[in-house]
């Protein structure tokens, strides 16, 4: 029998996460656990899961073992503590979980784990992998972590089924909440104190959630009523589709103030006839064109991307291809992969690029990638910049936030800047981040 409740939980891969994250842990405090931060001392651990790469889902086995190892080295048993694995690699792999690793209690999917609760009471059932979206949304709990840029899901799942991705295995078919929930949550986070709200989505920009009239709308109208907020200062929104990308989303960009001019739009390669194998179902035309519209509605918009190299079948053409286009659009930051074949994904058993031609690939778009970052940044040496104080650095009187671009600015001052919107001094630029001064 457990007496002592606490909780550690681990959050692994994408903002949804974090965002689900926050959700088990205020579930479980409303159950009377508070959260350490030490898995020494706590009774319920929760490896919240990505299945994304290969890499993200193995970390979770070798922690497993590590925290097996942690509770020996301090004689602590088994019985004294519940391990549940949640999340992407709990949805994908199932009671595989609990076969390769007999420590696991429970396993919970990313629409199903406002169960866990009832689940760990009851020790009836050990695992949930149901898609309970509109469920999930109801029962869940909404807490502010009290920062100042809060995240919020206001969309689930993916249609898409690019031929490399898990994510619409693993998270369901797209799923939308509606306004009046959404606007009831941000005004928690507001009161609390957030500054900032991201707004979350595999597939953000396919929002089609209802307004109070049970109307259909989409994520420029969403963003628009909840801009009426008076306590939002900032809003973002992330991950986007290319194919979602409609022209009122586009405008607004133009037309709100408060939505910030960034946007995280992947297009995963430059060559057409890799996106085609990829099923994307767009080309590069149609990135160029949707660039070009979102300069034209905001012409300081920063553009970020990600990138996939060693896809199967990309030739040297198809590479030089991708590099040619991050060299024309100039990306603000982005990020880029090597191919992982993903069991149960079309492109799965296709992988035939070399390992050292995929490594070769890779650290050339890194190179190019990290010189367009240092030179954007460069460009605002000397400038002032409006920036939104969110965090504490590791040093003494040292304070990070974020330019309206979203770089970070590390800035020192002797008083509390947290939750503070200042118009700062860039005295200083690096390849990944900002210097700032009051
Ligand atoms: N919904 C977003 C991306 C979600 S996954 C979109 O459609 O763009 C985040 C990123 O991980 C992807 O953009 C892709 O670049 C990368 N990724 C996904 N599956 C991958 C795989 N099998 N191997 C390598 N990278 C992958
Ligand atoms: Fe994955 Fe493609 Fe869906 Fe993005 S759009 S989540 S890459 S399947
Ligand atoms: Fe990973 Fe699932 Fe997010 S696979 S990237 S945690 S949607």
């Amino acid at each position: 029998m457990i007496d002592n409740k606490k909780i550690y939980i681990k959050s692994y891969g994408c903002q949804m996460n974090v965002y689900d994250s926050d959700r088990i842990k205020n579930l479980f405090q409303n159950k009377g656990y508070t959260e350490t931060k030490n898995i020494k001392e706590a009774s319920l651990i929760v490896l919240n899961t990505c299945h994304i790469r290969e890499k993200a889902s193995e970390k979770v086995y070798s922690d497993i073992g590590r925290i097996n190892k942690i509770k020996k080295s301090h004689k602590i048993k088994k019985e004294e503590y519940k391990l549940v694995v949640s999340g992407c690699v709990a949805q994908a792999e199932g009671e595989e979980i609990k076969k390769r690793n007999p420590l696991v209690d429970y396993i919970v999917g990313p629409q199903s784990y406002h169960k866990l609760t009832s689940m760990i009471e009851d020790s009836k059932n050990f695992i949930n992998d149901d898609f309970l979206q509109q469920e999930k949304f109801n029962k869940l709990i909404f807490k502010s972590s009290d920062k100042v840029s809060e995240f919020i899901t206001v969309q689930e799942g993916c249609d898409k089924f690019c031929a490399f991705c898990v994510v619409p295995y693993t998270r369901g078919s797209e799923f939308s909440r509606p306004i009046s929930e959404i606007k009831e949550e941000i005004k928690k986070y507001l009161e609390n104190g957030a500054k900032e709200i991201i707004l979350l989505g595999q597939n953000v920009n396919a929002y089609h959630g209802e307004n109070q009239n049970g109307k259909q709308v989409d994520l420029a109208y969403l963003i628009n009523t909840i801009s009426e907020l008076d306590n939002l200062k900032r809003i973002r929104y992330m991950t986007s589709h290319p194919n979602d990308m409609s022209e009122s989303l586009i405008k607004i960009h133009g037309d709100n103030q408060k939505l910030m001019p960034f946007i995280h739009l992947p297009i995963q390669s430059g060559s057409n006839e890799i996106l085609s194998k990829m099923n994307r179902k767009h080309n590069i035309e149609k990135y160029y064109k949707i660039i070009d519209e979102l300069k034209s509605s905001r012409s300081d918009i920063a553009i970020s991307s990600d990138f996939i190299v060693g896809f199967p079948d990309e030739t040297d053409k198809d590479f030089y291809e991708t590099m040619e286009l991050i060299q024309k659009i100039k990306f603000s930051i982005a990020y880029s992969f090597m191919y992982s074949p993903r069991p149960g994904t079309p492109a799965y058993r296709k992988d035939n690029i070399d390992i050292q031609i995929k490594k070769a690939r890779l650290s050339a778009m890194q190179s190019l990638l990290k010189e367009q970052q240092s030179n954007y940044n460069k460009k605002f040496f000397k400038k002032n910049l409006d920036v939104l104080f969110d965090r504490k650095g590791r040093y003494n009187n040292q304070f990070v936030g974020r330019t309206i671009y979203n770089q970070s600015v590390f800035c020192s001052s002797s008083k509390n800047l947290i939750g503070k919107i200042l118009n700062t001094k860039i005295v200083d630029t690096t390849n990944f981040a900002l210097e700032g001064s009051i």
